[in-house]
């Protein structure tokens, strides 16, 4: 039985040591925000917060989570007020099927706490692990980048 601290409440869960947190997040939470993609940390889609970095949950075993602040994406806001971050990328469209949104909002997220002003370079460096099958890289860029203020919604380079 574990305890873990998720999106600021405390869970039991009762599960083997070795259990990957996407694991405990989606089947036990219902958190499916977060999403599988390839579990083999590679492809981003499971990025959480962990302690306010962005981590790989897919690799992540369950004994190795201890009392550290987990944060989902369903944790950073609502559909009704949702997070700054979020909100850029409903305003600059980033995103197709939308599959890896969630990954990459928690790796914008995690960068913006540490780099409030970044350049398109550190936007595309600190996101180069987050894949996306449908190419909504520069729209993603940019939502990043409007998030930090940097740039307008509609900006277009
Ligand atoms: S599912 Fe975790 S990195 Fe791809
Ligand atoms: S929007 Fe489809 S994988 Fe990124």
């Amino acid at each position: 039985m574990y305890t873990i601290e998720v999106n600021g409440l405390a869970h039991a869960v009762d599960t083997e040591d070795d259990t990957p947190l996407l694991y405990v997040l989606r089947n036990h939470l219902g958190l499916k925000g977060t999403r599988f993609g390839c579990g083999q940390g590679l492809c981003g889609a499971c990025l959480v917060l962990v302690d306010g970095r962005p981590e790989y949950s897919c690799t992540m075993p369950m004994w190795s989570v201890g009392e550290r602040a987990i944060t989902t994406v369903e944790g950073l806001g609502t559909p009704e007020r949702p997070h700054p971050v979020a909100q850029a990328f409903i305003d600059a469209q980033a995103a197709q099927c939308g599959y890896c949104t969630s990954g990459m909002i928690i790796g914008a997220v995690g960068l913006l706490a540490e780099n409030d002003a970044p350049t398109e370079d550190e936007v595309r460096a600190a996101l180069d692990r987050n894949l996306c099958r449908c190419g909504a890289h520069n729209r993603i860029v940019r939502a990043v980048r409007a998030a930090a203020g940097e740039i307008g919604p509609d900006h277009d380079s």
